[in-house]
Protein backbone atom coordinates (compact mmCIF):
# COMPACT_ATOMS: atom_id res chain seq x y z
CA UNK A 1 0.00 0.00 0.00
CA UNK A 2 3.00 2.37 0.65
CA UNK A 3 4.95 1.39 -2.16
CA UNK A 4 1.67 2.37 -4.60
CA UNK A 5 0.70 5.59 -2.84
CA UNK A 6 4.21 6.78 -3.43
CA UNK A 7 3.82 5.75 -7.26
CA UNK A 8 0.75 8.07 -7.74
CA UNK A 9 2.16 10.94 -5.37
CA UNK A 10 5.03 10.85 -8.76
CA UNK A 11 2.46 10.09 -11.03
CA UNK A 12 0.46 13.00 -10.08
CA UNK A 13 3.50 14.85 -10.00
CA UNK A 14 3.95 14.31 -13.84
CA UNK A 15 0.97 15.03 -14.80
CA UNK A 16 -0.53 11.51 -14.91
CA UNK A 17 2.13 10.24 -16.99
CA UNK A 18 2.16 6.81 -18.06
CA UNK A 19 5.77 7.04 -19.14
CA UNK A 20 6.77 6.40 -15.35
CA UNK A 21 5.15 3.19 -15.62
CA UNK A 22 7.48 2.15 -18.42
CA UNK A 23 11.46 0.68 -18.08
CA UNK A 24 13.76 2.75 -18.93
CA UNK A 25 15.03 0.78 -22.58
CA UNK A 26 11.45 1.38 -23.78
CA UNK A 27 11.69 5.31 -22.97
CA UNK A 28 15.22 5.38 -24.65
CA UNK A 29 13.89 3.61 -27.35
CA UNK A 30 10.74 5.96 -28.08
CA UNK A 31 12.73 9.12 -27.57
CA UNK A 32 15.54 7.48 -30.02
CA UNK A 33 12.60 6.93 -32.98
CA UNK A 34 10.86 10.10 -32.22
CA UNK A 35 14.22 12.00 -32.83
CA UNK A 36 15.01 9.90 -36.12
CA UNK A 37 11.42 10.54 -37.44
CA UNK A 38 12.21 14.34 -36.61
CA UNK A 39 15.08 14.62 -38.57
CA UNK A 40 13.72 12.78 -41.64
CA UNK A 41 10.81 14.45 -42.14
CA UNK A 42 12.47 18.14 -41.46
CA UNK A 43 15.05 16.57 -44.38
CA UNK A 44 12.24 16.15 -46.59
CA UNK A 45 10.68 19.36 -46.36
CA UNK A 46 13.70 21.14 -46.40
CA UNK A 47 14.41 19.52 -50.10
CA UNK A 48 10.70 20.44 -51.49
CA UNK A 49 10.33 24.17 -49.48
CA UNK A 50 12.62 26.97 -49.45
CA UNK A 51 13.70 27.79 -45.94
CA UNK A 52 13.02 31.40 -44.71
CA UNK A 53 13.29 32.47 -41.17
CA UNK A 54 10.21 34.19 -39.52
CA UNK A 55 11.89 37.82 -40.23
CA UNK A 56 12.11 36.71 -44.10
CA UNK A 57 8.28 35.25 -44.31
CA UNK A 58 7.58 38.49 -42.78
CA UNK A 59 9.84 40.49 -45.34
CA UNK A 60 8.41 38.16 -48.17
CA UNK A 61 4.76 38.97 -47.44
CA UNK A 62 5.53 42.50 -47.77
CA UNK A 63 5.57 44.44 -50.96
CA UNK A 64 6.76 47.72 -51.37
CA UNK A 65 4.86 50.92 -51.49
CA UNK A 66 6.45 51.35 -55.18
CA UNK A 67 5.06 48.10 -55.89
CA UNK A 68 1.68 48.68 -53.95
CA UNK A 69 1.14 51.81 -56.26
CA UNK A 70 1.86 49.76 -59.37
CA UNK A 71 -0.28 46.87 -58.65
CA UNK A 72 -3.21 48.62 -56.84
CA UNK A 73 -4.35 51.27 -58.96
CA UNK A 74 -5.33 51.29 -62.64
CA UNK A 75 -6.40 54.59 -64.05
CA UNK A 76 -9.82 54.65 -66.42
CA UNK A 77 -8.31 55.77 -69.62
CA UNK A 78 -11.48 58.61 -69.77
CA UNK A 79 -11.05 59.93 -66.58
CA UNK A 80 -9.40 62.93 -65.47
CA UNK A 81 -5.89 63.37 -64.62
CA UNK A 82 -4.68 66.84 -62.51
CA UNK A 83 -1.84 67.74 -63.05
CA UNK A 84 -2.53 71.24 -62.40
CA UNK A 85 -1.53 71.47 -58.95
CA UNK A 86 2.15 70.67 -57.62
CA UNK A 87 0.60 68.10 -54.97
CA UNK A 88 3.98 66.05 -53.98
CA UNK A 89 2.19 62.52 -54.16
CA UNK A 90 5.03 60.70 -55.60
CA UNK A 91 6.61 60.94 -52.48
CA UNK A 92 4.37 58.34 -50.74
CA UNK A 93 5.86 55.13 -51.79
CA UNK A 94 9.44 56.37 -50.20
CA UNK A 95 7.65 57.05 -46.87
CA UNK A 96 5.72 53.33 -47.06
CA UNK A 97 8.67 51.89 -47.92
CA UNK A 98 9.92 53.78 -44.31
CA UNK A 99 7.20 52.27 -42.32
CA UNK A 100 7.17 52.44 -38.36
CA UNK A 101 10.55 54.44 -38.19
CA UNK A 102 8.16 57.40 -39.57
CA UNK A 103 5.45 57.70 -37.61
CA UNK A 104 5.06 59.65 -35.07
CA UNK A 105 2.55 59.14 -31.38
CA UNK A 106 1.91 62.39 -29.47
CA UNK A 107 0.34 61.43 -26.22
CA UNK A 108 -3.17 64.17 -25.58
CA UNK A 109 -1.52 66.36 -22.77
CA UNK A 110 1.82 66.42 -24.86
CA UNK A 111 2.55 70.39 -26.31
CA UNK A 112 -0.88 71.73 -25.44
CA UNK A 113 0.68 75.09 -23.97
CA UNK A 114 1.01 77.98 -27.39
CA UNK A 115 4.75 78.37 -26.25
CA UNK A 116 7.47 76.37 -27.21
CA UNK A 117 10.02 77.97 -26.00
CA UNK A 118 8.93 81.59 -24.44
CA UNK A 119 12.49 83.40 -24.47
CA UNK A 120 13.00 82.77 -27.69
CA UNK A 121 12.45 85.32 -30.78
CA UNK A 122 10.08 82.63 -32.57
CA UNK A 123 8.36 81.21 -29.12
CA UNK A 124 6.46 78.73 -31.23
CA UNK A 125 9.32 77.07 -32.80
CA UNK A 126 9.85 73.76 -31.86
CA UNK A 127 13.75 73.38 -30.58
CA UNK A 128 14.06 70.21 -32.38
CA UNK A 129 12.18 70.99 -35.27
CA UNK A 130 14.82 73.55 -35.65
CA UNK A 131 17.72 71.02 -34.76
CA UNK A 132 16.72 68.95 -37.76
CA UNK A 133 16.79 72.04 -39.70
CA UNK A 134 19.76 73.10 -39.29
CA UNK A 135 20.97 69.18 -39.58
CA UNK A 136 19.38 68.78 -42.72
CA UNK A 137 21.02 72.20 -44.65
CA UNK A 138 24.19 70.86 -43.24
CA UNK A 139 23.77 67.55 -44.63
CA UNK A 140 22.60 68.50 -47.92
CA UNK A 141 24.48 72.09 -48.18
CA UNK A 142 22.08 74.23 -49.62
CA UNK A 143 22.19 76.56 -47.24
CA UNK A 144 23.93 78.71 -44.17
CA UNK A 145 21.79 78.20 -41.03
CA UNK A 146 24.87 80.02 -38.74
CA UNK A 147 23.81 83.11 -37.10
CA UNK A 148 20.28 83.22 -38.65
CA UNK A 149 16.94 82.99 -37.18
CA UNK A 150 14.32 80.60 -37.60
CA UNK A 151 10.73 81.34 -38.11
CA UNK A 152 8.43 78.38 -38.60
CA UNK A 153 5.01 79.07 -40.49
CA UNK A 154 1.62 77.41 -41.81
CA UNK A 155 4.09 75.85 -45.29
CA UNK A 156 5.96 78.56 -47.18
CA UNK A 157 2.74 80.29 -48.64
CA UNK A 158 1.85 81.65 -44.62
CA UNK A 159 5.98 83.15 -44.44
CA UNK A 160 5.59 85.02 -47.78
CA UNK A 161 2.78 86.98 -46.07
CA UNK A 162 4.79 87.06 -43.27
CA UNK A 163 7.82 88.40 -45.27
CA UNK A 164 5.69 90.77 -46.96
CA UNK A 165 4.21 92.21 -43.78
CA UNK A 166 8.13 92.61 -42.74
CA UNK A 167 9.78 94.40 -45.41
CA UNK A 168 7.16 97.35 -45.51
CA UNK A 169 5.83 99.76 -42.88
CA UNK A 170 3.06 101.49 -41.75
CA UNK A 171 4.97 104.57 -42.44
CA UNK A 172 5.02 103.90 -46.41
CA UNK A 173 3.41 106.65 -48.46
CA UNK A 174 1.84 104.45 -50.73
CA UNK A 175 2.12 100.41 -51.32
CA UNK A 176 5.53 99.07 -52.20
CA UNK A 177 5.85 97.09 -55.52
CA UNK A 178 6.31 93.21 -54.95
CA UNK A 179 7.79 91.75 -58.59
CA UNK A 180 8.98 88.69 -59.31
CA UNK A 181 10.75 87.85 -63.43
CA UNK A 182 7.88 86.25 -65.36
CA UNK A 183 7.09 83.34 -65.72
CA UNK A 184 6.74 83.58 -62.06
CA UNK A 185 4.90 81.40 -59.57
CA UNK A 186 1.25 81.88 -60.32
CA UNK A 187 0.18 82.17 -56.45
CA UNK A 188 2.83 85.61 -55.93
CA UNK A 189 0.06 88.02 -57.29
CA UNK A 190 -2.98 86.48 -55.32
CA UNK A 191 -0.60 86.30 -52.32
CA UNK A 192 0.24 89.93 -52.51
CA UNK A 193 -3.26 91.38 -53.50
CA UNK A 194 -5.62 88.88 -51.49
CA UNK A 195 -6.51 91.56 -48.34
CA UNK A 196 -5.97 94.31 -50.45
CA UNK A 197 -3.23 95.88 -48.53
CA UNK A 198 -1.96 99.36 -47.79
CA UNK A 199 1.67 98.33 -47.20
CA UNK A 200 2.34 96.32 -50.36
CA UNK A 201 0.67 95.52 -54.07
CA UNK A 202 1.64 93.65 -57.10
CA UNK A 203 3.22 95.10 -59.83
CA UNK A 204 3.89 92.16 -62.11
CA UNK A 205 7.26 90.64 -64.38
CA UNK A 206 10.78 92.27 -62.79
CA UNK A 207 11.96 92.21 -66.25
CA UNK A 208 9.52 94.62 -67.33
CA UNK A 209 9.70 96.92 -64.15
CA UNK A 210 10.32 100.62 -64.00
CA UNK A 211 8.50 102.00 -60.91
CA UNK A 212 9.96 103.33 -57.98
CA UNK A 213 13.36 102.19 -56.49
CA UNK A 214 12.16 101.03 -53.38
CA UNK A 215 10.56 97.59 -54.50
CA UNK A 216 10.49 93.73 -53.09
CA UNK A 217 11.34 91.43 -55.31
CA UNK A 218 10.58 87.21 -54.85
CA UNK A 219 13.59 85.29 -56.59
CA UNK A 220 11.86 81.85 -57.01
CA UNK A 221 15.16 79.11 -57.71
CA UNK A 222 14.98 76.73 -59.02
CA UNK A 223 12.06 79.21 -60.71
CA UNK A 224 8.18 77.65 -60.33
CA UNK A 225 7.06 76.88 -63.17
CA UNK A 226 9.96 76.27 -64.86
CA UNK A 227 13.04 75.02 -63.09
CA UNK A 228 15.91 77.48 -64.20
CA UNK A 229 18.24 78.44 -61.11
CA UNK A 230 17.86 82.25 -60.87
CA UNK A 231 19.53 85.35 -59.59
CA UNK A 232 17.51 88.77 -58.62
CA UNK A 233 16.83 90.99 -61.68
CA UNK A 234 17.03 94.05 -59.95
CA UNK A 235 18.34 96.06 -57.43
CA UNK A 236 16.24 97.79 -54.79
CA UNK A 237 17.06 100.79 -52.81
CA UNK A 238 16.99 98.28 -49.87
CA UNK A 239 18.60 95.60 -50.81
CA UNK A 240 17.76 93.62 -47.76
CA UNK A 241 14.03 93.89 -49.71
CA UNK A 242 14.81 90.55 -51.37
CA UNK A 243 12.94 86.96 -50.61
CA UNK A 244 14.53 84.40 -51.84
CA UNK A 245 11.60 81.25 -52.35
CA UNK A 246 14.01 78.33 -52.64
CA UNK A 247 11.16 75.70 -52.00
CA UNK A 248 13.05 73.18 -54.79
CA UNK A 249 16.41 73.77 -54.44
CA UNK A 250 17.21 69.90 -53.49
CA UNK A 251 19.34 67.65 -54.79
CA UNK A 252 16.31 65.95 -56.40
CA UNK A 253 15.45 68.43 -58.62
CA UNK A 254 18.35 69.75 -59.31
CA UNK A 255 22.26 70.06 -59.05
CA UNK A 256 23.24 71.63 -55.47
CA UNK A 257 25.80 74.48 -56.39
CA UNK A 258 26.55 74.83 -52.67
CA UNK A 259 24.84 76.80 -49.54
CA UNK A 260 23.33 79.62 -50.21
CA UNK A 261 23.93 82.82 -48.13
CA UNK A 262 20.58 85.29 -48.57
CA UNK A 263 19.39 87.83 -45.82
CA UNK A 264 15.51 85.94 -46.03
CA UNK A 265 15.28 82.61 -47.74
CA UNK A 266 11.88 80.14 -47.08
CA UNK A 267 12.08 76.76 -47.84
CA UNK A 268 9.28 73.98 -47.41
CA UNK A 269 8.85 70.39 -46.18
CA UNK A 270 5.93 69.97 -48.81
CA UNK A 271 8.49 69.88 -51.84
CA UNK A 272 11.62 69.09 -49.47
CA UNK A 273 10.19 66.06 -48.04
CA UNK A 274 6.60 65.43 -50.09
CA UNK A 275 4.80 66.40 -46.98
CA UNK A 276 2.37 69.26 -48.01
CA UNK A 277 -0.56 68.07 -45.60
CA UNK A 278 1.95 68.51 -42.44
CA UNK A 279 2.00 72.51 -43.55
CA UNK A 280 5.33 73.49 -42.53
CA UNK A 281 7.65 75.63 -43.65
CA UNK A 282 10.84 77.43 -42.54
CA UNK A 283 12.54 80.59 -43.51
CA UNK A 284 16.45 81.45 -42.72
CA UNK A 285 16.67 85.15 -41.72
CA UNK A 286 19.21 87.28 -41.05
CA UNK A 287 18.22 90.48 -39.62
CA UNK A 288 16.43 90.18 -36.21
CA UNK A 289 14.35 93.47 -36.81
CA UNK A 290 12.51 91.40 -40.03
CA UNK A 291 12.26 88.22 -38.31
CA UNK A 292 10.54 90.00 -35.16
CA UNK A 293 8.06 91.45 -37.73
CA UNK A 294 7.49 88.22 -39.23
CA UNK A 295 7.03 86.73 -35.84
CA UNK A 296 4.68 89.10 -35.75
CA UNK A 297 2.20 88.82 -38.28
CA UNK A 298 2.27 85.24 -37.79
CA UNK A 299 1.24 86.25 -34.02
CA UNK A 300 -1.68 88.16 -35.51
CA UNK A 301 -2.49 85.91 -38.21
CA UNK A 302 -3.01 82.22 -36.78
CA UNK A 303 -0.48 82.72 -32.57
CA UNK A 304 1.97 80.48 -33.75
CA UNK A 305 2.13 77.05 -36.29
CA UNK A 306 0.99 73.29 -35.04
CA UNK A 307 3.16 72.16 -32.64
CA UNK A 308 2.07 68.31 -33.26
CA UNK A 309 2.68 69.15 -37.61
CA UNK A 310 6.46 70.21 -36.40
CA UNK A 311 6.96 67.25 -34.24
CA UNK A 312 6.07 64.82 -37.77
CA UNK A 313 8.21 67.43 -39.71
CA UNK A 314 11.23 67.24 -37.06
CA UNK A 315 11.02 63.56 -37.37
CA UNK A 316 10.86 63.65 -41.29
CA UNK A 317 13.88 65.74 -41.58
CA UNK A 318 16.00 63.08 -39.11
CA UNK A 319 15.14 60.20 -41.22
CA UNK A 320 15.99 61.99 -44.15
CA UNK A 321 19.72 62.88 -42.78
CA UNK A 322 20.01 59.88 -40.92
CA UNK A 323 19.56 58.38 -44.72
CA UNK A 324 22.71 60.41 -45.27
CA UNK A 325 24.84 60.40 -42.14
CA UNK A 326 24.53 56.99 -41.31
CA UNK A 327 24.66 55.14 -44.71
CA UNK A 328 25.63 51.69 -42.86
CA UNK A 329 21.94 51.72 -41.22
CA UNK A 330 20.57 50.96 -44.85
CA UNK A 331 18.09 53.39 -43.96
CA UNK A 332 15.59 54.70 -47.57
CA UNK A 333 17.83 57.50 -48.94
CA UNK A 334 15.13 60.41 -49.79
CA UNK A 335 17.10 62.45 -52.34
CA UNK A 336 18.05 58.76 -54.07
CA UNK A 337 14.75 58.04 -54.70
CA UNK A 338 13.14 61.29 -56.13
CA UNK A 339 16.23 61.52 -58.64
CA UNK A 340 16.05 57.74 -59.93
CA UNK A 341 12.02 58.47 -60.14
CA UNK A 342 12.32 62.00 -61.48
CA UNK A 343 14.89 60.97 -64.03
CA UNK A 344 12.21 58.49 -65.14
CA UNK A 345 9.81 60.68 -65.44
CA UNK A 346 11.68 63.29 -67.30
CA UNK A 347 13.35 60.39 -69.82
CA UNK A 348 9.46 59.08 -70.82
CA UNK A 349 8.36 62.80 -71.07
CA UNK A 350 11.29 63.96 -73.38
CA UNK A 351 10.63 60.57 -75.06
CA UNK A 352 6.87 61.40 -75.94
CA UNK A 353 7.37 65.14 -76.27
CA UNK A 354 9.89 64.08 -79.21
CA UNK A 355 7.73 61.41 -80.33
CA UNK A 356 4.64 64.04 -81.29
CA UNK A 357 6.16 66.74 -82.58
CA UNK A 358 4.03 68.98 -81.15
CA UNK A 359 5.31 69.88 -77.74
CA UNK A 360 8.43 71.77 -76.71
CA UNK A 361 10.25 71.27 -73.49
CA UNK A 362 13.24 73.80 -71.75
CA UNK A 363 16.56 71.86 -72.00
CA UNK A 364 19.12 72.24 -68.92
CA UNK A 365 23.06 71.67 -68.97
CA UNK A 366 24.26 69.04 -66.90
CA UNK A 367 26.37 70.62 -63.68
CA UNK A 368 28.55 69.81 -60.99
CA UNK A 369 26.46 68.61 -57.94
CA UNK A 370 28.01 69.50 -54.99
CA UNK A 371 25.62 67.12 -52.83
CA UNK A 372 26.38 63.96 -55.04
CA UNK A 373 30.15 65.08 -56.02
CA UNK A 374 28.77 63.86 -59.37
CA UNK A 375 28.12 65.60 -62.85
CA UNK A 376 23.90 66.13 -62.61
CA UNK A 377 21.15 66.56 -64.50
CA UNK A 378 17.73 68.99 -64.21
CA UNK A 379 14.62 67.40 -63.53
CA UNK A 380 12.10 70.55 -62.46
CA UNK A 381 9.11 69.40 -60.11
CA UNK A 382 7.05 70.95 -63.15
CA UNK A 383 7.13 70.65 -66.77
CA UNK A 384 6.58 73.68 -68.57
CA UNK A 385 5.42 72.67 -72.02
CA UNK A 386 5.22 74.73 -74.94
CA UNK A 387 2.46 73.73 -77.78
CA UNK A 388 3.57 74.27 -80.98
CA UNK A 389 1.32 75.37 -84.18
CA UNK A 390 -2.25 75.72 -83.45
CA UNK A 391 -2.70 74.18 -80.26
CA UNK A 392 -0.55 76.84 -79.26
CA UNK A 393 -3.28 79.54 -78.92
CA UNK A 394 -4.65 77.37 -76.21
CA UNK A 395 -2.50 74.84 -74.58
CA UNK A 396 -4.23 74.35 -71.13
CA UNK A 397 -7.77 73.81 -73.48
CA UNK A 398 -5.38 71.56 -75.84
CA UNK A 399 -4.63 69.16 -72.78
CA UNK A 400 -8.45 69.83 -71.56
CA UNK A 401 -9.81 67.84 -74.35
CA UNK A 402 -7.35 65.01 -73.66
CA UNK A 403 -8.68 65.08 -70.12
CA UNK A 404 -5.58 66.16 -68.58
CA UNK A 405 -6.03 69.22 -66.35
CA UNK A 406 -3.00 71.56 -66.30
CA UNK A 407 -2.12 75.41 -65.19
CA UNK A 408 -2.09 77.64 -68.57
CA UNK A 409 1.21 79.92 -68.59
CA UNK A 410 -1.59 83.39 -67.97
CA UNK A 411 -1.22 82.53 -64.69
CA UNK A 412 2.60 83.02 -65.03
CA UNK A 413 3.01 85.93 -66.52
CA UNK A 414 3.42 84.38 -70.23
CA UNK A 415 1.53 83.43 -73.23
CA UNK A 416 -1.26 80.87 -73.76
CA UNK A 417 0.94 78.74 -75.41
CA UNK A 418 2.69 77.32 -72.28
CA UNK A 419 1.11 75.01 -69.28
CA UNK A 420 2.93 74.27 -66.51
CA UNK A 421 2.22 70.47 -65.76
CA UNK A 422 3.23 69.03 -62.36
CA UNK A 423 5.64 66.42 -62.54
CA UNK A 424 4.94 65.12 -58.63
CA UNK A 425 2.07 63.15 -58.72
CA UNK A 426 1.31 59.68 -58.23
CA UNK A 427 2.86 56.66 -60.38
CA UNK A 428 -0.26 55.63 -61.93
CA UNK A 429 -1.94 59.58 -63.41
CA UNK A 430 1.99 60.10 -64.52
CA UNK A 431 1.81 56.91 -66.67
CA UNK A 432 -1.62 57.91 -67.91
CA UNK A 433 -0.58 61.25 -68.63
CA UNK A 434 2.39 59.79 -70.84
CA UNK A 435 0.26 57.38 -72.49
CA UNK A 436 -2.34 60.05 -73.70
CA UNK A 437 0.24 62.59 -75.00
CA UNK A 438 1.84 60.07 -76.87
CA UNK A 439 -1.34 58.91 -78.67
CA UNK A 440 -1.36 62.53 -79.83
CA UNK A 441 1.90 61.34 -82.55
C1 LIG B 1 7.69 78.29 -55.33
C2 LIG B 1 6.74 77.93 -54.25
N1 LIG B 1 6.75 78.63 -53.11
C3 LIG B 1 5.91 78.35 -52.12
C4 LIG B 1 4.99 77.33 -52.23
C5 LIG B 1 4.04 77.07 -51.10
O1 LIG B 1 4.39 75.93 -50.41
P1 LIG B 1 3.74 75.51 -49.03
O2 LIG B 1 3.03 74.24 -49.27
O3 LIG B 1 4.88 75.37 -48.10
O4 LIG B 1 2.82 76.61 -48.58
C6 LIG B 1 4.93 76.58 -53.39
C7 LIG B 1 3.94 75.51 -53.54
O5 LIG B 1 3.69 74.98 -54.58
C8 LIG B 1 5.83 76.89 -54.43
O6 LIG B 1 5.83 76.20 -55.57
Amino acid sequence: MAKSRKVNAKQGKMGQSNVYNLGTNTVLFFLTLNLVLTVLLMGGLYKHASWTTPKQRRTNREITGEQMEKKAITIDPNSIINLDHGDPTMFESFWKDMGEKATVVIPGWHMMSYFSNASNLCWFLEPEFANQVRRLHRTVGNALTDDRHIIVGVGSTQLIHATLYALTSVEERQPVDVISAAPFYSMYPGITNFLKSGLFKWAGDAKAYTGDSNFIEIICSPNNPDGELRNPILVSQNPGNQIHDMAYYWPQYTPMRGPVDHDITLFTVSKATGHAGTRIGWALVKDADVARRMVKFIEMNSIGVSKDSQVRAAKILELVSDGYEFPDLGKPRLFDFGRRLMADRWQRLRQAVEVSGKFSLPDFPSEFCEFTKELAETYPAFAWLRCEGDAGEDCEGFFGRLKILTRSGTHFGAGPEYVRISMLDRDANFDEFIRRISSQA
